[in-house]
């Protein structure tokens, strides 16, 4: 099994040695080879995703990858900024189905910025399609208005759109992926406005029939952020598009208080995956040995389950990270009064004797 390593930038680097060192414990048979992405990237080769990285990310089983972002190459032209590289490598593997679950570990409950009785508990999963809609939609651009409020004026525009094939494939995945879990989809859009929304609600709607088991609602967007903050328990699974999705999971992170606590998944139709912390490369606290690796390492675990057929690996990690968490390590982002604050690199040492440890008590 090979596993494309990609650091990225910013905390990127100090999280996914964390990873690795939990990967190495679990004696598995894996074959890792890293390669540039992102800010790093374009540093190195004055691109942020290389022709060798994407010849190395499609050839491999699964990708782990860090983070991308980095102020510094904010003012290049958006084709040459890091993030290209998250949204490159999405678009040439046909990652389509990007899976971010909200869980609220009990030990973090006083972590949220919302009351305990609200988020205790909380398990919810976010499908969002990342290959498509507005992110990707041609055409795209400037010019000079033909109409609008101001003919011949500048502007600038992008184009919301989604196929049918698109909104069948990742309903499919929101309905089966609800089946292994509370039998509910929520799907989000803005179909009281939108035409391509409409259009996600109808084919939503018809792909749900295949369905019986499986109870659909429709939520729009906005009302769907409000919903997050006031009772986000009545969530199972959440499938929306790029833009929608990309805002909503950002807001159901934070509702565990811990966005760097949770992992992700991009899968495409043939299950190759690319597993990425939730959060971003957080350049203000890079190099400082404090970033919390969890995400990351919970990401690995996705990749075992998703990608690489060892369930009973991710378990063993899954568990491990929730005995340190009962043991009460605290990253300083999930630091609070009582419990014990440590680094980057303690955190993943404490990852790993729990995994020995767990392993000798059978
Ligand atoms: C995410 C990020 C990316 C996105 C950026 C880095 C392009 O915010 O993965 O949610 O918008 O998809
Ligand atoms: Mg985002």
């Amino acid at each position: 099994m090979k596993i494309a390593i990609l650091p990225g930038d910013g905390i990127g680097t100090e999280i996914v040695a964390e990873a690795i060192k939990v990967l190495n414990v679990l004696d598995l048979k894996l074959e890792t080879e890293f390669a540039l992405a992102g800010g790093v990237a374009y540093a190195a080769t004055n691109h942020p995703l290389p022709e060798a990285t994407l010849k190395l990310a499609k050839e491999a089983d699964a990708v782990l990858f860090g983070a991308v972002g980095d102020w510094r190459y904010d003012q290049l032209d958006r084709p040459l900024r890091p993030e290209q590289a998250i949204l490159g490598l999405r678009m040439n593997l046909g990652l389509f189905a990007n899976l971010r679950p909200a869980i609220c570990y009990e030990q973090l409950v006083g972590a949220s910025s919302l009351k305990p009785e609200l988020i205790s508990g909380l398990d919810i999963l976010i499908i969002r399609d990342a290959t498509g809609d507005v992110y990707f939609g041609q055409p795209r651009g400037r010019r000079t208005a033909a109409d609008g409020h101001f003919p011949g004026a500048e502007e600038g525009f992008d184009t919301m759109r989604y196929s049918r094939p698109e909104v069948e494939r990742i309903a499919h995945v929101a309905f089966q992926a609800a089946r292994k879990r509370n039998g509910r989809v929520t799907s989000v859009d803005k179909a009281n406005v939108l035409e391509t929304s409409q259009f996600w609600r109808d084919i939503m709607a018809e792909v749900s029939k295949d369905y019986p088991d499986v109870e659909l609602d429709h939520m729009y967007v906005d009302n769907a952020a409000m919903q997050l903050v006031k009772a986000p328990k009545k969530f199972d699974v959440i499938v929306t598009g790029n833009m929608f999705g990309d805002i909503l999971s950002d807001e159901a992170a934070m509702l565990t208080g811990s966005i760097g606590m949770l992992p992700s998944a991009s899968l495409n139709a043939g299950n190759q995956g690319l597993y990425e912390p939730s959060h971003g490369s957080a350049p203000d606290i890079a190099g400082k040995g404090i970033a919390n690796p969890l995400a990351t390492i919970l990401s690995a675990a996705m990749m075992l389950r998703f990608s690489l057929n060892q369930a009973a690996a991710a378990n063993r990690i899954e568990s491990a990270v929730r005995d340190v968490l009962a043991s009460g390590l605290r990253t300083a982002d999930i630091y609070s009064e009582g419990t014990t604050k440590v680094g980057t690199c303690a955190m993943g040492d404490a990852v790993v004797a729990a995994i020995t440890r767990n392993a000798s008590t059978g």
